[in-house]
């Protein structure tokens, strides 16, 4: 069926430069034919305009308490972003958005949230669960699932919580999570399924447990996959690494159970060319949003 490529060169939300030009290394890999064999009839957008940093001031705004760098320049994109999901949806075409730093996310869950209710799979080295008042770096791309929640501050923020039930998101491989964001974890009805949980119990079962949780009583499944989530060894591309992450067969494994559920959009981030080795990273993301969306060996 239809799908649009939405590409979000964001790259306001992090640290390390460079992945601005994920959306573009993601296309230079070769996602446009991938799709077209896959048999979806695909259309590329482009991508929706972001500031550069060197055009702004990281601290020109400041949220009402905490710290967030760039915070109106992300929320500006990420109004933006929802808007395009939910009409790329409304038009019933698939969303595919293509990062950028995970800040996106915001936009991409607010969109795919508006006219439904849906449940989220989180596919992460990190929880990504800081508020501006717990954040350790103040970087937005380490805020998503809680600003979508509405979590913290971002409950009474310019930021309107996109309306997902907390019980309706899985965070999967997680393994680097900061002492604020555990404790609010362990307050929130979010599930947290660590790398432990896939050494005891292997990737399929906790797929499909996680997948369980975001299809709970949900119309469908937004998709988020931060290239992070891979072992650094099959990932060199991404701007937090994190050791100990899912091998390449435990990736295709988990997006090819998520395939046979109802997804309903997509995200691929955190693809970082400048630190990469020939591209190698934003293959993968190629591959396993491939995996995700239907392709099999046979
Ligand atoms: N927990 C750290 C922070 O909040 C790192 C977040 C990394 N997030 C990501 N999407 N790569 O700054
Ligand atoms: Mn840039
Ligand atoms: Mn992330
Ligand atoms: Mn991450």
């Amino acid at each position: 069926g239809p799908l649009r490529i939405i590409g979000v060169p964001m790259d306001l939300g992090a640290d390390r430069r460079g992945v601005d030009m994920g959306p573009s290394a993601i296309r230079y890999a070769g996602l446009g034919d991938e799709l077209t064999a896959l048999d979806y009839d695909p259309s590329d957008v482009g991508d929706l305009p972001v500031t550069h940093p060197e055009v702004g001031d990281p601290d020109a705004v400041e949220p009402a308490t905490g710290h967030a760098k760039y915070v109106a320049e992300v929320r500006d994109v990420c109004t933006r972003l929802a808007d395009e999901v939910s009409e790329t949806l409304a038009d019933g075409a698939f969303p595919l958005v293509l990062g950028g730093d995970h800040s996106i996310a915001i936009g991409s869950v607010n969109g795919s949230a508006r006219d439904a209710d849906i449940g989220v799979v989180w596919f992460d080295a990190h929880a990504d669960f800081n508020t501006p008042a717990t954040t350790p770096s103040g970087n937005v791309h380490g805020m998503p699932v809680a600003a979508f929640l509405g979590e913290g501050e971002f409950a009474d923020s310019d930021w309107a919580p996109a309306g997902v039930d907390p019980s309706n998101v899985a965070l999967v491989g997680i393994r680097s999570v900061d002492a604020s964001e555990r404790a609010a974890l362990a307050d929130s009805d979010v599930t947290v399924f660590t790398m432990s949980d896939i050494d005891e119990r292997g990737i399929t079962d906790v797929t499909e447990d996680a997948l369980d949780v975001a299809s709970d009583g949900t119309d469908g499944i937004h998709v988020s996959l931060d290239l992070d989530w891979l072992d650094p060894n099959e990932a060199p591309g991404v701007g937090t690494p994190v050791r100990g992450g899912v091998t390449y067969r435990e990736a295709h494994a988990a997006l090819e159970r998520t395939a046979q559920r109802d997804v309903r959009s997509m995200e691929v981030v955190e693809v970082n060319p400048i630190l990469d080795r020939s591209n190698r990273t934003a293959e993968l993301a190629v591959e396993l949003a491939a995996s995700g969306l239907g392709k099999r060996i046979i």
